[in-house]
């Protein structure tokens, strides 16, 4: 006999294939358009769902937990990071929380090795060089950027995604550093053959490109501070495809603008949804619409993990992506 059909709000506009696929399995309502979902509909769905597909965009704090009807079994996140989910309310409650994790990886440490480039090489200057009919002939002293090969990269926080970069990042014969709370399995350690800096104060000073890639917790919000950037050396490049609050954000735009350091690399902000001005018309800025996932192939696997959480629950078993035990 089959399971009964789980009823399941989706917060966010999918992949036309992801959605099809959860519309038969579940009693699914889907997101109506591809804005995200206001806030008082996502609180009144919480009142009669009892599985919510949230994202990035949703605030799934302590108040959404209080506004949750004892029916609500289970927020499964499409994304792998859940610093917008309240966990301790949502543990208090006894509501599942799942992410999506591992299926993203490849494509977020292709952008984050991307951005280090576009940054280092003056892609996006260049390329806007030639749109605007501004190219004419090659001069040997034009859009001169920096050499990556046999440069340090110093990597915070070597997890999945950390580890997929510094794969690459030694493909392009740079040299690879990073800091952690604790240092990698030996061996992954020989794999990939990067130094641990035990003390980020030590790291930072002696890097070429600094790569942010730990997830957003109460201890490494503005990890990145005023003091911590100016440690930096002014020919350092620095990127962020983690999360935004990592970095204090005006203390970067002051230094970048001040050139005490040499370029940044963005794909995430502190505050969204308005990026801070302060960032805007520095050559030295490359700053993407958070995208570092954003692949076809990704979308699709974050699909089918939300959608294989989901159908764990309602088969009667624990979903295999919890976040929490
Ligand atoms: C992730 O998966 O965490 C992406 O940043 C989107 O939320």
């Amino acid at each position: 006999m089959s399971a009964k059909k789980l009823k399941v709000f989706v917060t966010v506009k999918l992949p036309d294939s992801v959605e099809t696929r959860l519309r038969e399995l579940f009693d699914t309502t889907l997101c109506p358009d591809k804005r995200p979902m206001p806030r008082d509909k996502l609180l009144e769905a919480a009142q009669t769902a009892e599985v919510i597909v949230s994202s990035i965009n949703d605030q799934i704090d302590a108040d959404f937990f209080a506004t949750a009807g004892e029916q609500l079994k289970m927020v499964a996140n499409f994304g792998v990071g859940y610093d917008h989910i309240d966990i301790q309310s949502a543990a208090d409650k006894g509501i599942i929380i799942t992410n999506t994790p591992g299926v993203l990886t490849e494509d977020t440490a292709e952008m984050t090795m991307g951005l280090i480039l576009a940054v280092a090489r003056r892609f996006v200057e260049g390329a806007e060089t030639v749109q605007r009919g501004e190219f004419s002939e090659w001069s040997p002293t034009f859009m001169m950027g920096r050499r990556i090969y046999g440069k340090r990269l110093g990597i915070i926080g070597m997890g999945r995604i950390g580890q997929a970069l510094a794969r690459r990042a030694k493909a392009f014969g740079m040299s690879v550093h990073y800091h952690n709370r604790k240092p990698v399995s030996a061996r992954i350690a020989e794999e990939i053959g990067a130094t641990y800096w035990d003390n980020l104060d030590d790291m930072l000073p002696r890097m070429d490109v600094v790569s942010v890639n730990c997830p957003r917790t109460s201890e490494t919000f503005h990890l990145l501070n005023a003091e911590r950037l100016g440690l930096l050396s002014p020919t350092a490049i620095i990127v962020n495809t983690a999360r935004g609050e990592i970095i204090d954000e005006t203390a970067l735009a002051h230094l970048l603008r001040e050139h005490k350091i040499a370029g940044v690399g963005l794909d995430v902000y502190e505050r969204l949804p308005g990026i801070n001005p302060e960032l805007f018309g520095l050559p030295n800025a490359v700053l993407l619409p958070h995208m570092a996932s954003s692949t076809i192939e990704a979308r699709q696997d974050m699909g089918d993990r939300v959608i294989l959480n989901i159908k764990t629950l309602q088969d009667g078993h624990r979903p295999p992506d919890r976040v929490i035990p």
